[in-house]
C-alpha cells in the first residue's frame, strides 16, 4: 500500500488512482495523522500531495518530522516538495508564478530515470524552494524554479515541484511509475477477482439477515445489490421516486432491475410530498437538506412495512471512496462547496448496519468491476445524476410546470447525445432551466418563455470539468427541437464555464 498524506489538494484523488492503476493498493490520510500511525500500517511508500497553503504560513499544515526518519520512500509533491524542504531545513518563498506547461531540465535521477533531457510538465505554485536541503540533489529545474526536483536517493525521500498525476506532464506516468518500482514495485493489485472477495466479506457480516438497499438506478447502486444479491438472497431493493428524476427514469430503473431478476424491487413515489415541502424554497441548501430528510422519512417508512417480511437490519448503499473521504473532509480542511445529499443520516437514525461493498473503489474500478459481474455498458457508463436531482437544475423556486418543461427537454438533449454517439465522449451531460424568461418570437407572435441551458463536460472524477465541444450541428439540431417541441421555451444556451470556477451542476 502507498499513503497518499492529503494537503488540500484537488489532485489527492488522482494520484491515488494512478498509483492504483500501477498495481499498488492506495489510501488517502489527514495531514494531521501522526507518523507513529502510518508506521503501523507499513505502507511500501508515501506521497505527500499538493495544497494551496504556503508552507511558511502561520498555522499551515505541516509534517510530523519523525516521518522523514522510518526509512519508508517519500515522493513530496508541489506543497509536499515544498514541505519537505522546510522540514528538511531550507528555505520557501514567494516566487514568480508558475501555472500551466513549463520545460523542466532533467539531470541524471533514480525519480526522474528514463525522462528526455527536457520534458513538458505542468505546474501550478506561487511559491519556491529556495535551496536544495542539505544532502539531497537538485535534478530538475524549470524557467521560474530552479529546484523543480530534489531527490537524496539513500534516504529514497524525492520531491517535486510539478504535478506528475496531471496528464499534461507527459512522462507523469513514467515518475509515478519510477517511485512505485522504489518503493518495491507493484503489488498486483487490480479488480480481477476483486467480486468474490467482496461478496465473501457481505456474507460474513450479513450471515441469514436481511439488507435494504437505497437504489438510483446509477452504476455505483447497481453494482453494489449485485454484489449483495450475489451474498445473500434477502434483499429488498427500494427506489423512492423524488418527483425530481428525468423523463421515464423510473421505467427504466424497474426495467433494469426486473431484467437482473431482483426478486424484491419497490418503486416508492412520493413526488407530491417533497414538491409540497419544496414549495417556495430558494436556497440550494435548503433544497438538498429538504429532500435529504424526506428521503429518510420515507425510506424509513418503507423498512417498517417490509418488516411483515423481514427484520431488517443492515443497509445496503453504492457509497464508494471518493464519498468517505470527501463527506470527511468536509469537516476538516476543504471549505464545504455542497453538501452532497446521500442517505447517511439512515443507518443512524434507524439503527441500521451499513453494507457499502464499494467503499474502498474509485468509479472506474467500480465500472471495471460491473464489467467482470457481466452488467452491460449502457449501464456502467449511465451519466452521474445528483441525489436531489432536477431540483439542482432549477436554480430558484421548483414548481411541477418547470419540472415537466426540463424533463422534456433534458429527454431531447440525452436522445440526440446517444445517436450521435457523444453521450459516451462525455462525463455528464443534462438541460438546466434558467429562472428567468426571454423574449422571442413564434410564429408572427410574440413569446416569452423560459432559458434552457445545456451542460455537457468531459471530467475523470467530477472534481475538476470541461465544458465538452459538442459539435455546433449537434447543438442547433437540438436547440431547434426543443424550441419546437417544448411548449414555455424559447431560448436554448450552451453552457462553457469550466469547474474551477463553476462546478457542474447549477446549484
Ligand atoms: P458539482 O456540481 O459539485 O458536482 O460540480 C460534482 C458531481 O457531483 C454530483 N452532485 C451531487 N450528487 N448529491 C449527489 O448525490 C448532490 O447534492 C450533488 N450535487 C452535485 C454532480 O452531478 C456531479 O457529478
Amino acid at each position: 500500500m502507498i499513503l497518499v498524506v492529503d494537503f488540500g489538494s484537488q489532485l489527492a484523488h488522482l494520484i491515488a488512482r494512478r498509483i492504483r492503476s500501477l498495481g499498488v493498493y492506495t489510501e488517502i490520510v489527514e495531514p494531521t495523522v501522526k507518523a507513529s500511525w502510518i508506521k503501523n500500517q507499513k505502507p511500501q511508500g508515501i506521497i505527500l500531495s499538493g495544497g494551496p497553503q504556503s508552507v511558511y504560513e502561520k498555522d499551515s499544515l505541516t509534517l510530523d518530522k519523525e516521518l522523514l526518519e522510518l526509512g519508508i520512500p517519500i515522493l513530496g509533491i508541489c506543497y509536499g516538495h515544498q514541505l519537505l524542504a522546510q522540514v528538511l531545513g531550507a528555505k520557501v518563498i514567494p516566487a514568480n508564478k508558475e501555472y500551466g506547461k513549463e520545460t523542466l531540465t532533467v539531470k541524471k535521477s533514480k525519480l526522474l530515470k528514463g525522462l528526455d533531457k527536457k520534458e513538458q510538465v505542468w505546474a501550478s505554485h506561487g511559491d519556491t524552494v529556495l535551496s536544495a536541503p542539505e544532502g539531497f540533489e537538485v535534478v530538475g529545474a524549470t524557467e521560474e524554479c530552479n529546484i523543480a526536483a530534489f531527490e537524496n536517493s539513500d534516504k529514497k525521500i524525492y520531491g517535486v515541484q510539478f504535478h506528475p498525476e496531471v496528464a499534461h506532464t507527459i512522462n507523469g506516468m513514467k515518475v509515478l511509475k519510477n517511485f512505485v518500482e522504489i518503493t518495491g514495485g507493484g503489488k498486483g493489485y487490480s479488480i480481477k477477482g476483486l467480486d468474490r472477495k467482496l461478496v465473501a466479506e457481505i456474507k460474513s457480516t450479513v450471515k441469514d439477515g436481511a439488507v435494504i438497499m437505497g437504489v438510483s438506478g446509477g452504476v455505483d447502486s447497481l453494482v453494489a445489490s449485485v454484489l449483495v444479491r450475489t451474498a445473500t438472497p434477502n434483499i429488498y431493493c427500494v427506489f423512492v421516486d423524488h418527483g425530481l428524476i428525468r423523463k421515464n427514469e423510473k421505467q427504466e430503473v424497474a426495467e433494469l432491475y426486473r431484467k437482473l431478476q431482483f426478486k424484491h424491487f419497490y418503486y416508492v413515489d412520493a413526488a407530491k410530498l417533497f414538491l409540497h415541502r419544496l414549495k417556495g424554497i430558494t436556497d440550494p441548501e435548503k433544497k438538498r437538506k429538504i429532500i435529504g430528510n424526506t428521503f429518510i422519512e420515507v425510506f424509513e417508512r418503507k423498512v417498517k412495512e417490509l418488516k411483515k417480511y423481514h427484520d431488517i437490519k443492515y443497509l445496503g448503499q453504492g457509497t464508494i471512496y471518493p464519498d468517505r473521504i470527501e463527506s470527511a473532509k468536509a469537516s476538516k480542511q476543504a471549505s464545504v462547496i455542497k453538501t452532497h445529499h446521500n442517505v447517511g443520516g439512515l443507518p443512524e437514525k434507524m439503527k441500521l448496519k451499513l453494507v457499502e461493498p464499494l467503499k474502498d473503489l474509485y468509479k472506474d474500478e467500480v465500472r471495471e468491476l460491473g464489467k467482470e459481474l457481466g452488467l452491460k455498458k449502457e449501464w456502467l457508463w449511465k451519466h452521474p445524476f445528483p441525489g436531489p436531482g432536477l431540483a439542482v437544475r432549477i436554480p430558484g423556486i421548483v414548481t411541477p410546470q418547470k419540472i415537466a418543461l426540463l424533463k422534456e427537454a433534458d429527454a431531447i438533449f440525452m436522445e440526440e447525445l446517444k445517436k450521435s454517439g457523444y453521450y459516451d465522449k462525455t462525463w455528464q451531460a443534462f438541460a438546466a432551466l434558467l429562472p428567468v424568461k426571454a423574449v422571442g418570437v413564434m410564429g408572427d407572435a410574440r413569446a416569452y418563455g423560459y432559458i434552457i441551458t445545456l451542460r455537457a463536460v468531459t471530467s475523470q472524477d467530477a472534481m475538476t470539468a470541461d465544458w465538452a465541444k459538442l459539435p455546433p450541428e449537434l447543438l442547433e439540431r437540438v436547440s431547434t427541437k426543443i424550441t419546437k417541441k417544448v411548449k414555455g421555451v424559447t431560448r436554448v444556451l450552451y453552457d462553457i464555464s469550466q469547474k474551477p470556477p463553476a462546478t457542474i451542476e447549477y446549484e
